[in-house]
């Protein structure tokens, strides 16, 4: 990312995953900056990568490039508000609040360069996902600041339209809890099939893991990687049976349904 210099404002776990993201990337500590009211979180991030730290966010924001709002939801609009008279339009300002919309952002902030940004958790080993939005007065420049940047805690994917976040939180933010029931409900099955517990939790977790890596690394898609491991009438063949009849994929699409317009609904109490 050259010298461009980018500021944290809250310096919490995400915060703090996307600058050991950035630092493991060869991005130089000193063109970074994290504001937050917590010291010694400050100083631990300080004495991690060598960052400059603030306590007062309208100093931190000065000479950015790129200013990451990293803070709670609940409290972004306070914080843009205080913000406002310290940044301009030629900084690009990337939201990874869930639920804050980008013209909330606008209106709050005064300026018009904004990026909104849905990460999940495992950004926080450098494995997430995010989904990103670009206002129209963002230059591609900015655009491709923001990708860099969001890459280094996994794979960003950009969509032409807001509304979208909805349907990636849905899938993906809200996606590795998804993982995790299922997860614990194999491990809990093993356990009733005879395994002990710590066993049925490997055997789980790794299958998974695994599961996932060959669906990433593979050019098949996911039906027909499934389709080659399920022999007709063999075990898989029957406990895929079990799924389709107990309405497995109707069960994920209302599942899905349910979260976008959770966060449909959040959105609209947050922008008020
Ligand atoms: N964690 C995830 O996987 C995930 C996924 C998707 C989106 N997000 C979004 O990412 C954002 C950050 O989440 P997080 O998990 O990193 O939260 P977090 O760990 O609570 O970090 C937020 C940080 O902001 C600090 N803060 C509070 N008031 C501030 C102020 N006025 N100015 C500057 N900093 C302030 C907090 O300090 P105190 O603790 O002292 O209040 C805290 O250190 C949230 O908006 C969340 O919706 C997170």
């Amino acid at each position: 990312m050259g010298n461009t210099k980018i500021t944290f404002i809250g310096a919490g776990n995400m915060a703090a995953s996307l600058i050991g993201g950035l630092c493991k990337q060869g991005v130089h500590a000193h063109n970074i900056n994290a504001s937050d009211p917590g010291e010694a979180q400050l100083e631990k991030l300080k004495s991690t990568y060598a960052i400059h730290i603030f306590t007062d966010n309208q100093l931190a924001v000065k000479g950015a490039d790129i200013i990451v709002l990293a803070v709670k939801p609940q409290i972004m609009r306070q914080v843009c508000e205080q913000l406002a008279v310290a940044v301009t339009d030629q900084q690009l300002v990337i939201s990874i609040a869930a639920g804050i919309t980008s013209d909330s952002l606008i209106r709050w902030l005064g300026v018009h360069t904004i990026i909104r940004c849905m990460p999940n958790t495992p950004a926080l080993i450098q494995q997430g996902v995010s989904g990103l939005y670009a206002t129209k007065a963002v230059s591609t420049q900015q655009r491709k600041q923001a990708e860099q940047l969001l890459s280094a805690v996994g794979l960003a994917v950009w969509l032409e339209n807001e509304q979208l976040i909805d349907a990636v939180t849905a899938v993906s933010g809200s996606g590795p809890a998804y993982f995790f029931l299922l997860i614990e409900a194999m491990t809990e099955a093993g356990i009733k099939l005879g395994l002990p517990a710590d066993i049925a939790a490997q055997l789980a977790q790794y299958t998974a893991q695994g599961a996932s890596n060959m669906a990433c690394q593979s050019t098949l898609d996911a039906a027909q990687l499934r389709q080659q491991v399920t022999s007709p009438n063999g075990t898989t063949d029957a406990a895929i049976r079990a799924f389709q009849q107990g309405g497995f994929n109707q069960l994920v699409e209302t599942a899905l349904r349910s979260a976008a317009s959770r966060s449909q609904e959040l959105a609209q109490q947050l922008s008020e």
